[in-house]
């Protein structure tokens, strides 16, 4: 296969030479027949924060939910360390150094923290298993008092530190967080990109990290992707984007301009928004025609 990323640097004009460990090739993804990622190229390097940030329904997800073999991948290619691993699902991933934390669903809330944890070395024996943890534990160690609360009963950075923690028990080379902060204080978002994926970049991880909190997100990343109607409008330092006056308005949360013709229609859902309702819910007087 081909192994064109293997070790190219982003941008060596940039000076940055970090071997990429993770890269997407003209990546056309989506749902059904539905692209929502039309051709995105990004490349994902060790001990870096690579930030791909934009406004909501940019396909920022979904970019990830591909790389991931969730969504569906309709051209391109994935690469890991140079070897094409296009549509592998999460659990050969896994094996193969690639950790995930979603956005939602990162950890069990009516399971102890310590039974989180064991839960993320499902692929280890024991004796590994035991190892990973203690070496987790000592990345994290504000966990260590903590292993035996349930993480129902945890704040939303002592949750994130958890997921954190259980996708490490694999011990990935790359790391893939889908808005690690959604719902957080600013208080507790800076504590969770500053003490939490900033610590574990600069201990030699990959991450890759989807944030609709751009600014915060582009204050710890090393590199950004601004990816606007499944594309990447922009491709530079994070501190770059950051100086940008035209990325104001998406640090706004607003919606961008640029291109014009690739925003996604404001109607498009995931169909499990738009199942047909039970007939309970429809007004009165809809009747469902045959
Ligand atoms: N499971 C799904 N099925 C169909 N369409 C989806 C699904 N998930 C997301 N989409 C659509 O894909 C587009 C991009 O969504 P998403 O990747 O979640 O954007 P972001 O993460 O940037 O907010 C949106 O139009 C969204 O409605
Ligand atoms: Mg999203």
């Amino acid at each position: 296969m081909s192994s064109d990323s293997g070790s190219a640097a982003r941008n060596p004009d940039a000076g940055d030479t970090a071997p990429v460990a993770l890269a997407a090739r003209n990546l056309v993804a989506g749902y059904g027949d539905v692209a929502v990622v039309h051709g995105v190229d990004i490349d994902v390097a060790g001990g870096r924060v690579t930030a791909v940030v934009g406004p909501n329904g940019a396909g920022k997800s979904t970019l990830l939910k591909a790389i991931l073999g969730i969504a569906r991948v309709m051209g391109g290619q994935i690469l890991l360390e140079g070897q094409d691993v296009t549509g592998r699902g999460l659990e050969q991933l896994a094996r193969r150094g690639v950790g995930y934390v979603p956005q939602v669903d990162d950890v069990f809330d009516s399971m102890r923290v310590s039974e989180n944890l064991a839960m993320g070395g499902y692929l280890l024996d024991k004796r590994t298993r035991a190892e990973r943890f203690e070496q987790v534990l000592d990345i994290f160690p504000d966990l260590r008092g903590k292993l035996r609360r349930y993480v129902g009963s945890m704040s939303g950075g002592e949750r994130k530190m958890t997921a954190l923690a259980r996708a490490l028990m694999l011990e990935p080379s790359v790391l893939i967080l889908d808005e690690p902060t959604a719902g957080l204080s600013p208080a507790l978002t800076s504590t969770v990109l500053q003490e939490q994926v900033r610590v574990l970049a600069d201990r030699g991880n990959a991450m890759l990290l989807v944030e609709q909190k751009a600014h915060a997100a582009l204050e710890m990343s090393d590199w950004a992707y601004v990816m606007i109607g499944g594309q990447v409008a922009k491709s530079a330092r994070a501190a770059e984007v950051l100086a940008d006056p035209a990325m104001g308005e998406l640090f706004l949360g607003g919606r961008a301009r640029l291109p014009d013709d690739a925003k996604p229609p404001d109607d498009a859902k995931p169909p499990d928004d738009s199942q047909l309702p039970d007939d309970s819910q429809l007004p009165n007087g809809s009747e469902v025609s045959s």
